[in-house]
């Protein structure tokens, strides 16, 4: 009887594969990530660029350093110039492969339950990222990259939703003042759609009720 009872419960409580809730996009700002003490390539994008796709969950643990598959650059040849242009590392030193490489092993292989295999994954984000657009979204908006305009939250926010890609998470260098915007955050469904609100207790991280967008 015991075994028996142990068996059921192993059956009902035997480790799943590592799943998600939803998929977080990362958009970073070149020049805020680039702020001393990062150490960033000469001739940084002037461009929302990739940080990462992240599998995510409501409540922690949150999925990180999976185990699975190993990125090797010709599983993503098809799409290799796409992702030099647009999920550049930014780091000195640092190749555009072992960034991705870095993103794969620390996120990409917690998402297998969603993309079965990296070239999904990477394709995914190229897709959503490019489908977004948020410079044109912001600019459209009249909220571009400047040296003297302050802008406040709200306004950026209302501009990503308004266009139809749901309450952002943003963050700042909060050691400026006004803060300095340097990520925008999207979130998906794991079909893909986009969420009316990233599922965040804390949507703004270091960012102010005002903040600028520096173009240096
Ligand atoms: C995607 O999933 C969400 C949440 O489950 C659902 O509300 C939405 O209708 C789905 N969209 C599509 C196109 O399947």
């Amino acid at each position: 009887m015991a075994r028996l009872v142990f068996l059921i419960c192993l059956f009902f409580f035997l480790p799943t594969v590592m799943s998600c809730d939803f998929l977080v996009l990362a958009l970073q700002w070149p020049i805020t990530y680039c702020r001393p003490p990062s150490n960033c390539r000469t001739g940084l994008p002037q461009s929302l660029t990739i940080r990462g796709l992240w599998p995510s969950t409501k409540f922690p643990p949150y999925p990180a350093h999976c185990v699975g598959k190993d990125l090797s650059l010709n599983m993503v040849t098809s799409i290799e110039d796409r992702l030099h242009n647009e999920w550049p590392s930014l780091n000195s030193g640092q190749s555009d492969f072992s960034f991705w490489e870095m993103e794969w092993n620390k996120h990409g292989k917690c998402s297998t339950d969603v993309f079965p295999d990296p070239l999904t994954y990477f394709s995914f984000a190229l897709t959503k990222s490019r489908a977004a657009d948020i410079m044109r979204v912001l600019d459209l908006n009249a909220i571009k990259p400047s040296q003297r305009e302050i802008f406040s939250a709200v306004r950026i926010v209302s501009a990503i939703v308004n266009a139809g890609f749901g309450v952002p998470q943003l963050e700042c260098n909060y050691l400026a003042y006004p803060s300095e915007l340097r990520e925008i955050r999207l979130c998906l469904h794991t079909n893909g759609t986009f969420m009316q609100r990233c599922p965040y207790n804390n949507l703004k991280i270091g960012c102010g009720l005002t903040l600028s967008w520096p173009l240096q």
